[in-house]
């Protein structure tokens, strides 16, 4: 009875983290997904905790209609028990209140810090594992594969997604890190790791398997930190998305070495999906996703352009800008972090809907690795309850940008930069960007001249159809709305 229970909530589990990825794929489904994600891990971790609590007291011969509750009065109290129940508490409290403090800007960072955690789980339970082989003596070569696998995966999560967390947060730079032949270096740690496999599947047992795990656990720590710390910043897109996939890989791996089905499942579904990601971010930015991998791409952090004379540029007021608009028949707006950090998402939602309502016509364009978190300008408009319909991709909107009236540029810098096209020399050379200086018109939100995140002048500031409305973005928009 106990075991047809726990695998079978853990099917239920697995086809609703399914039905959570399908939801997640589209705005109109994306609460559902979440919701339905979020019963599927509430079902996972009670059977999981059941599972346990019936296997430390061996119950599994229980009379079958003994009701479950029974049987956990009859494990209770253990000290494995409460140290469980006090390790998740004191997660879950943590995890709670670190969530609802952080801001959506802190977002990509906070989950590249989770990613780690999932990493480190990893390690420790490879580490675990590996112990309580040499307790009871018995090393099988396939267990021994596995948990050396699970234990590099995690510890290269572990390190990269830190680094990845320090970059995102601006606590270390963004810049590449460029040690002489970084590509062989990442080259021997592979070669190191396949060789090191080897010859601990075939000695796990003594002081020499320790040593090779431990080898292992270095080069890995080292290999994850040197991987995302050689990536610049314009990269770090895929790199998240690539800690995410990595992550997933990392619980499958823990998932094999603990004999847990819905781990396995459920660190495929993330690594699958996350190295899915990771490529539609790499074709977003036309970039090989080996040679992101690799890295040296993006800046090296110094600010690229910057000595290149563009001229003068143009201010504009927000008094200006309200009549622009209200003349417009076609506009386009093109947000970008910026949005995120002044939290403007509200007032430009009320803008387009005032603006609708003198019948111009307003649509979004939305860039791939717009904001810092991919679907990070989508989350914040449907936040806003901007229609979904007028929000339109990079590709769907790009081509009508030459027959739009005013295009208004909302804190987005690196995604509207035309040097992605017109410099080859650029550290963003190649990636498609917005091309909003088509327009008769663009007028660009932000509090200074300063570059955005890749470190890269735009040249889009200086066109003679381009006009700057500095200060913040929300309060910018806010008197323009007051104008109309
Ligand atoms: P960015 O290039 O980051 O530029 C944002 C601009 O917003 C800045 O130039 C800044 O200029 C302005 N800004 C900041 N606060 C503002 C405020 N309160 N009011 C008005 N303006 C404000 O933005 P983007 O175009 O969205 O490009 C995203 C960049 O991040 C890309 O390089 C991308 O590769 C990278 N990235 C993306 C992701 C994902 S997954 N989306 C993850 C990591 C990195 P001022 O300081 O002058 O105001």
């Amino acid at each position: 009875m106990r075991i047809s229970l726990i695998d079978g909530s853990f099917i239920i589990a697995g086809l609703l983290f399914i039905l959570a990825l399908a939801g997640l794929s589209k705005h109109e489904t994306s609460r559902r997904g979440n919701i339905l994600g979020a019963i599927g891990m509430a079902l996972a971790l009670v059977f999981t905790i059941l599972g346990t609590v019936l296997g430390t007291y061996d119950l599994v011969e229980s009379s079958p209609g003994q009701p479950v509750l029974e049987l956990i009065k009859a494990a209770a109290p253990s000290w494995a028990i409460v140290a469980i129940v006090v390790a998740m508490a004191l997660g879950a409290a943590i995890g709670f209140f670190r969530a609802l403090r952080v801001e959506m800007t802190g977002m990509p960072e906070l989950i590249a810090l989770f990613h780690s955690f999932v990493g480190l789980a990893a390690v420790l339970v490879g580490w675990t594992a590996y112990y309580s082989s040499v307790a009871s003596g018995h090393f099988d070569p396939l267990h021994s594969g596995e948990l050396f696998v699970g234990v590099f995966i995690g510890a290269v999560t572990f390190t990269g997604s830190i680094i990845a967390y320090l970059k995102l947060a601006a606590k270390i730079k963004s810049a590449p890190l460029t040690l002489p032949h970084h590509n062989l270096i990442n080259l021997a740690a592979l070669a190191a790791f396949v060789a090191l496999t080897v010859v601990f599947v075939l000695n796990p047992e003594g002081t020499l398997g320790f040593i090779l795990l431990s080898a292992m656990t270095v080069i890995a720590l080292f290999l994850g930190l040197h991987l995302v710390a050689s990536i610049g910043g314009g990269d770090m897109p895929v790199v998240v998305s690539m800690l995410n996939s990595y992550s997933g890989w990392a619980a499958a791996a823990a998932g094999f070495t603990l004999d847990n089905d819905l781990l396995i499942i459920t660190g495929a579904l993330v690594g699958s999906s996350g190295a899915y990601l990771s490529f539609i971010m790499c074709k977003a930015m036309n970039r090989s996703f080996i040679s992101v991998i690799a890295g040296g791409f993006g800046s090296d952090g110094t600010v690229v352009g910057e000595e290149k004379d563009y001229g003068e540029h143009r201010e504009i007021t927000a008094a200006e800008a309200a009549d622009l608009l209200v003349n417009a028949s076609s506009v386009v707006i093109t947000p970008g972090y910026g949005m995120a950090v002044a939290q403007a998402q509200s007032a430009v939602a009320d803008m387009t809907s005032k603006l609708r309502a003198k019948g111009v016509n307003v649509r979004f364009g939305i860039h791939p690795v717009a904001g810092r978190l991919p679907g990070h300008m989508n989350v914040l408009l449907a936040e806003a309850k901007v229609p979904y319909d007028i929000v339109l991709e990079m590709d769907e909107i790009n081509d009508d940008l030459q027959d739009t009236d005013v295009v208004l540029v909302i804190g987005a810098n690196d995604t509207v930069n035309p040097a992605a096209n017109e410099d080859p020399h650029s550290p963003i050379a190649g990636m498609p960007v917005l091309e909003v200086w088509k327009a008769s018109q663009v007028i660009v939100f932000k509090r200074s001249m300063a570059t955005g995140y890749a470190g890269v002048q735009n040249p889009l500031f200086f066109k003679e159809n381009a006009a700057m409305l500095f200060g913040d973005a929300k309060e910018r928009v806010e008197d323009i709305i007051h104008s109309f």
